[in-house]
């Protein structure tokens, strides 16, 4: 790994610095230089400006919108003593996110922790750069509620228990904003067509830089992912849409501009939109998942330019489908048990290595990868 110079010297200076602290042992406050993680089983509280402290258990106490102001300060130190959660809880993307200028939302700024939806809201509405961690399960106030995240975000659960219940994002004219490793849904109402309500898990409009990383998508009202309205540069990876009717949406515009990578995704379990991919400049589709897929999975729409590598389709209802309008270029797929109609390539698709590189896995390997990583994983922000 590489270490920048100032944090080699901070590190070598400071030589506990990479340490955790004990159960019951200081983990922050103003001027501490120690550890600021607790060991396996404990979580650091917030006590007052000079003290935080390691206590037993996971959850988060209630003093919840002070824990989650101070962490700004408390966790300034971490930013530059602990080499591991900086660079762990700050990933920048990769794929057609990577373009325009890269999509590395708040990395860089403030860190905060929240446990609680206003606090979330507060900060994904601020001005500048945050990281914001979530810690535990948040459920939204307002059922339904999308909050209007703003320029340079990221959005990353703490270990694998980081949830946004009952709520979702919405991105309006914004841009560079990343969500990772969390889950994220349960607005559903009960009209499986999606008709009453429009609560998206993500809704985009005119948004761009967007990475979706390690998250689980599950029973919205409307769409899990709604892509809208030339949103672009848009990367989603290892992430579980499930139990649902309408799951990614992209287009509702007629320029082609929208660029999007989407791999090692897992759809399972639901019915239509796997993506609907519509007036795409570019869709690369690789190493994704398709399993119990009821209406119809990738689907190439107007006048879309998609590329599909090494897909495996199982139990997929038109696995591929392609108007006559689009182009398509699928290879290396496998069908397993699928049924309906698979469309036929057409034209010639772009190239994606002229745009970024990545590494198409083996199809055969590719359910058994994609089960154990699309959804959140414990080492992407640990602390
Ligand atoms: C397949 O997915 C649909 C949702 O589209 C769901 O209703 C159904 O229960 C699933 N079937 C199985 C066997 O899980």
């Amino acid at each position: 790994m590489h270490v920048p110079k100032p944090l080699l010297a901070a590190l070598l200076l400071a030589p506990g610095a990479l340490a955790q602290s004990p159960l019951y042992g200081q983990c922050g406050g103003i001027g501490w230089t120690g550890p600021t993680t607790c060991v396996s089983g404990s979580t650091c509280v917030y006590s007052n400006a000079y003290y935080s402290q390691c206590l037993p258990g996971t959850a988060v106490t209630t003093t919840t919108t002070k824990a989650a102001t101070t962490a700004a300060t408390t966790t300034k130190a971490a930013t530059t003593t602990t080499a591991a959660a900086s660079t762990s809880c700050q990933t920048a993307a990769h794929g057609f996110a990577a373009l325009n200028g890269g999509t590395t939302g708040g990395n860089g700024g403030t860190v905060v922790v929240v446990n609680n939806w206003a606090d979330l809201k507060k900060y994904a509405t601020s001005t500048g750069k945050y990281v914001i961690k979530v810690s535990g399960k948040i459920v939204a106030t307002t059922t339904g509620e999308e909050i209007p995240v703003t320029n340079d975000k990221t959005i990353v659960g703490i270990g694998t228990t980081g949830e946004i219940y009952g709520g979702g994002f919405g991105f309006n004219n914004v841009k560079n904003i990343i969500i990772r490793n969390l889950k994220i849904g349960n607005t559903y109402d009960g009209d499986w067509e999606g008709k009453t309500h429009d609560w998206d898990g993500i809704q985009s409009d005119t948004s761009s830089n967007i990475w979706v990383d390690h998250c689980i998508f599950e029973r919205g009202a409307d769409g899990l992912i709604d892509l809208r309205l030339d949103s672009n540069y848009i990367t989603i990876s290892y992430t579980t849409f499930r139990n649902h009717n309408k799951v990614l949406g992209i287009g509702w515009t007629d320029n082609v501009i929208t660029q999007a990578t989407i791999h090692h995704c897992y759809f399972q379990n639901v019915e239509q939109r796997n993506p609907s991919a519509d007036n795409l400049k570019y869709a690369h589709l690789y190493n994704n998942y398709l399993y119990n897929i009821t209406s119809y999975g990738h689907y190439s729409r107007g006048s879309t330019n998609m590329r599909i590598e090494n897909v495996y389709f199982e139990k997929a209802n038109n696995p591929i489908t392609r108007d006559s309008t689009a182009i398509l270029q699928a290879s290396g797929c496998t069908f397993v048990s699928c049924t309906g109609t698979t469309a036929a390539n057409s034209g010639t698709a772009f190239n994606p290595s002229s745009f970024y590189s990545y590494t198409v896995d083996a199809t055969a390997n590719v359910p058994a990868l994609v089960k154990a990583n699309a959804q959140p994983i414990a080492s992407i922000c640990p602390s």
